[in-house]
C-alpha cells in the first residue's frame, strides 16, 4: 500500500491482533508504532495495555544492550524500561520503550503467519509535524540478530513496487526471508549507521555522461524506501539540472510551483509534456543500472499546474529513495551483502 509518498505494509500487532500500517523503510532499524496518540493515523493505534503478548524488555536486560546500542538513550521518565530514540532525515523523531510482540503477516496464498518476541518500539512521544497517515516505521535495516529480518531465515528479504501514484495497483509486494525474489543483476552494498549503502559509478541522461567525482559515491548511496525523492551530492545535482534545464529550454515555462523553493519545476503536464524525455540512469557498481524515466524523475505538484524534479540535492549522501525505486523488483541479501535490481512489472514475477 501507499501513501502516494512512500509505500505501507498493513501488519498486525499483539494479541489480540491490531492491523497497523507502517511506512516501509530500509533506511532504518527499528519497528516501531504509536502506543499513545496519533492524530494523523489511519487506522486504529496500537495499546499495549490491551494485548495480553506484550513483554516490556528492562533497561538492565543485554538485549536492550545489543538491540538499542546505537540510535539510543536512557531517558529516565520510562524508569527501568529500555527506551529508544530515533531522529530521522526529516528531522522528525521518534521515542518510547522497546518490547517484545508478537506480529501476525498475511502470505501471499491468503493465510497467516505469526512470529513471536519480536522487538518492537513503542512510540510514547512523536516530535515533528503530524508524520503522515501511517501507525509507524517498518525499519528493514537488520543491525543484529535479534533483528526481525535476521530472524526470518535466509537472511534476506526483497520488495516489488510498481507505480507509486497508482494506489489500485495490487502487486506491489514485501518478502521477509528465504522467500525473497533475489533476481537480475546484483552490486555489493555495505552497511554504516542503519543504512545499506552501494557505489554510484556513473550518472547518465540519455547518451550524455555526467562527470561525478567518484570519491562523493564510492559506497556513499544509500538505498531508502524511507525517502520519496532522490538526493544528490551538489557537484552532481548541478550537472543534472543543468541538463535538464536545457532540455527544457524553450519548450516549458519554469515555475515556482508546488512544495519546494529550491526544486526545478514547470509548468505543464508531467503526462503529456515530457514525451521523449531521456532515461536519466544511476550506473551502480558490477553493471547494475537504476533507471529513471520521467515518473521516477518528475513530480506533479500537488495543484496539478506543473510538475517538479525529484531529485534534490543533498548536504551529505546520496539517497535512491522510493520514487528511483518504482518498477523495480529489488532483492537484499544480508549473507553475501549484495543487493539486486530487477525492473520488471511486479504483476509478473513468480512466487
Ligand atoms: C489490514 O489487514 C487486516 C487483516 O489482517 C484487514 O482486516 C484490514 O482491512 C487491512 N487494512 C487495510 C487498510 O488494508
Ligand atoms: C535503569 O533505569 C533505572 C531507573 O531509571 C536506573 O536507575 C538505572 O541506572 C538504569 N540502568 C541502566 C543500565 O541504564
Amino acid at each position: 500500500m501507499e501513501d502516494t509518498s512512500l509505500f505501507l505494509v498493513n501488519i498486525s500487532i499483539g494479541h489480540p491482533p491490531v492491523p497497523q500500517l507502517l511506512a516501509m523503510d530500509t533506511g532504518s532499524n527499528l519497528i516501531w508504532v504509536h502506543c499513545t496518540r496519533c492524530d494523523s493515523c489511519k487506522t486504529k493505534i496500537f495499546d499495549p495495555k490491551r494485548s495480553s503478548t506484550y513483554i516490556g524488555i528492562s533497561n538492565s536486560s543485554r538485549l536492550c544492550q545489543d538491540y538499542a546500542a546505537s540510535p539510543s538513550y536512557n531517558n529516565p521518565q520510562y524508569d527501568s524500561q529500555c527506551s529508544f530514540g530515533i531522529r530521522y532525515e526529516d528531522n522528525t523523531a521518534s521515542s518510547g520503550v522497546l518490547a517484545l510482540e508478537k506480529f501476525t503477516f498475511l502470505t501471499s496464498t491468503g493465510g497467516t503467519v505469526e512470529i513471536p518476541n519480536v522487538v518492537l518500539g513503542c512510540t510514547l512521544e512523536f516530535d515533528g509535524g503530524p508524520g503522515g497517515n501511517f501507525n509507524g516505521i517498518f525499519g528493514l535495516e537488520a543491525p543484529n540478530e535479534h533483528h526481525f529480518v535476521s530472524r526470518t531465515g535466509g537472511n534476506r528479504f526483497s520488495y516489488c513496487l510498481g507505480s507509486i501514484r497508482d494506489t489500485s495497483y495490487i502487486y506491489n509486494q514485501l518478502i521477509l526471508g528465504s522467500g525473497a525474489i533475489i533476481q537480475g543483476m546484483s552490486t555489493p552494498m555495505s552497511t554504516r549507521n542503519n543504512h545499506y549503502f552501494v557505489t554510484i559509478e556513473g550518472i547518465s541522461v540519455g547518451d550524455k555522461q555526467l562527470a561525478i567525482n567518484e570519491y562523493d559515491f564510492y559506497y556513499n548511496a544509500v538505498i531508502d524506501t524511507g525517502t520519496t525523492f532522490t538526493e544528490l551530492v551538489k557537484s552532481a545535482y548541478v550537472q543534472l539540472v543543468e541538463e535538464v534545464r536545457g532540455l527544457m529550454d524553450g519548450l516549458l515555462e519554469p515555475a515556482h510551483v508546488g512544495n519546494g523553493d529550491n526544486m526545478l519545476c514547470y509548468l505543464g503536464d508531467l503526462d503529456k509534456d515530457l514525451k521523449g524525455f531521456p532515461i536519466v540512469s544511476l550506473h551502480l557498481s558490477e553493471g547494475v543500472d537504476i533507471d529513471l524515466d520521467v515518473e521516477g524523475m518528475f513530480q506533479k505538484t500537488p495543484e496539478g499546474l506543473g510538475f517538479c524534479m525529484a531529485v534534490v540535492e543533498s548536504k551529505s549522501m546520496n539517497v535512491i529513495g522510493v520514487m528511483a525505486q518504482q518498477y523495480y523488483n529489488v532483492g537484499f541479501n544480508l549473507d553475501n551483502m549484495r543487493v539486486s535490481f530487477q525492473r520488471i512489472d511486479c504483476e509478473l514475477l513468480e512466487d
